[in-house]
């Protein structure tokens, strides 16, 4: 990459849903950048370049995370991880996992999951504040990916720590990442073991039961599960409740009309930038004309899928959130192999948290008396604290459909 005045990034970091503004002024070929570690990169910010370097094989992750220059631990997924591997292996690797998170399993969740967010918010209070991070968002989140896993509830509350602490981007972050790796490692080759012996119907037990060379492998597999499963929704679904609540008129269309919940849920994915950087780097292996641009093999790529996802090329009026948007060609949940693995069950954790919060408390609104805090320090952004006056259950029941077939 060559260049005289070159950007450090990631940028600062910054509260709110919006992408950080610099992405807007350097839409259009791909920008060089300088990463912490001083290496430099080009930063992509087109939709249409950002679904190159995540579907043509000629960018690699597995050279990404091999290169000793790239900010690693904490800030990327440990060497051998589904999300470190490249065609063919990563195909082997994912086939493992996959039939846990087909379409008829995620269904067969949906009840689970609206049952879980029912129980959760009917103990909370009517009036006061209610801080719906801790009480519903993360709680939920946390619910799903442990019982998807086969996890004891007892230790979901560990196991939702490890997810924050091994998303860390906080000074020495590194260090006490590669630590605890170790110790969550530790942990889910036990349960594994514990689930050969005795099998249920989870993920973990469909990976004990898996014949691999390296059981290395299936711990990973389920680590990577953890991590990129619950922070991600938990984050997600807290900002696209702030968003929805704080606006009353959305709110009320949607209670009013839940089948319309799928498309919203589609442009809050897209709407809200996740990403404390834009994405994961991935490394040319041969050279590659990119937007106009010639990436020499070797240099390193960060295709912003936060910046993609409001690309004015791709999407009209691009910064309003339009919960009827159709098309929706999101990037939320990337693009090409690594396309995410649990998007079936993001969407219905999305749609069952916000679908029976506006159905069973109907008079929900942001707390005027307090603001939301954002927190800071994680590869994914979102909010500490989301203040909300709950006001009265439904005398009714809640109303759960959510506009998906759900039978
Ligand atoms: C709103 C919620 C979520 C968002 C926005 C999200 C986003 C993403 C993105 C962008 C990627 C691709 C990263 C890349 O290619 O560099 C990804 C991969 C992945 N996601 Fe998600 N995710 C969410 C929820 C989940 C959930 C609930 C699970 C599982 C329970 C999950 C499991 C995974 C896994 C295992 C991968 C790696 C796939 C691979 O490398 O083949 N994600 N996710």
């Amino acid at each position: 990459v060559t260049g005289t005045e070159l950007r450090s990034y990631p940028f600062p970091a910054r509260d709110g849903v919006d992408p950080d503004p610099h992405y807007a002024l350097l839409r259009g070929a791909p920008t060089p950048v300088v990463l912490s570690t001083g290496r430099e990169a080009w930063l992509v910010t087109r939709m249409a370049d950002v679904r190159v370097v995540h579907t043509d094989p000629r960018f690699s992750r597995a050279a990404a995370v091999a290169d000793a220059t790239l900010p690693t631990a904490g800030l990327s997924p440990p060497a051998g991880s589904l999300l470190a591997l490249d065609p063919p292996d990563h195909g082997r690797v994912r086939r493992l996992v996959a039939g846990a998170f087909s379409a008829r399993r995620i269904d067969a969740l949906k009840p689970g999951v609206r049952a879980a967010a029912v129980e959760l918010l009917d103990p909370l209070p009517a009036d006061g504040a209610t801080d719906l991070v801790p009480a519903y968002t993360r709680a939920l989140s946390v619910r799903v990916v442990g019982d998807l896993l086969g996890v004891p509830a007892a230790d979901h509350e560990m196991f939702a720590g490890w997810s924050d602490a091994l998303l860390s981007t906080a000074s020495g972050a590194p260090d006490r990442v590669g630590r605890l790796r170790g110790a969550v490692a530790g942990y889910l080759r036990d349960l594994l073991g514990r689930k050969a012996a005795e099998p249920a119907d989870d993920l973990l037990s469909h990976l004990a039961a898996q014949r691999v060379d390296d059981p290395r492998e299936l711990v990973m597999l389920a680590m990577a599960v953890l991590v990129a499963g619950h922070e991600t929704t938990s984050n997600l679904l807290a900002s696209a409740l702030l968003l929805v609540l704080g606006d009353p008129d959305l709110a009320s269309s949607l209670r009013a009309d839940p089948a319309r919940l799928p498309a919203a849920v589609e442009e809050l994915l897209r709407y809200v930038s996740l990403g404390s950087v834009g994405g994961f780097p991935r490394v040319a292996t041969a050279d590659v004309e990119l937007g106009g641009t010639l990436v020499r093999a070797g240099d390193v790529v960060v295709a912003a899928l936060n910046a993609a996802n409001r690309d004015p090329a791709e999407f009209a009026d691009p910064d309003r959130l339009d919960p009827d948007r159709a098309p929706n060609g999101h990037v939320a949940f990337g693009a090409g192999p690594h396309f995410c693995l649990g998007a079936a069950l993001a969407r219905a954790e999305l749609a069952e948290g916000i679908g029976v919060l506006l159905a069973t408390r109907p008079r929900a609104a942001l707390d005027p008396a307090a603001g939301a805090d954002w927190h800071q320090r994680s590869l994914v952004r979102g909010l500490a604290r989301l203040p909300v006056v709950l006001g009265p259950r439904t005398s009714t029941g809640p109303r759960t459909r959510t506009g998906e077939d759900d039978t």
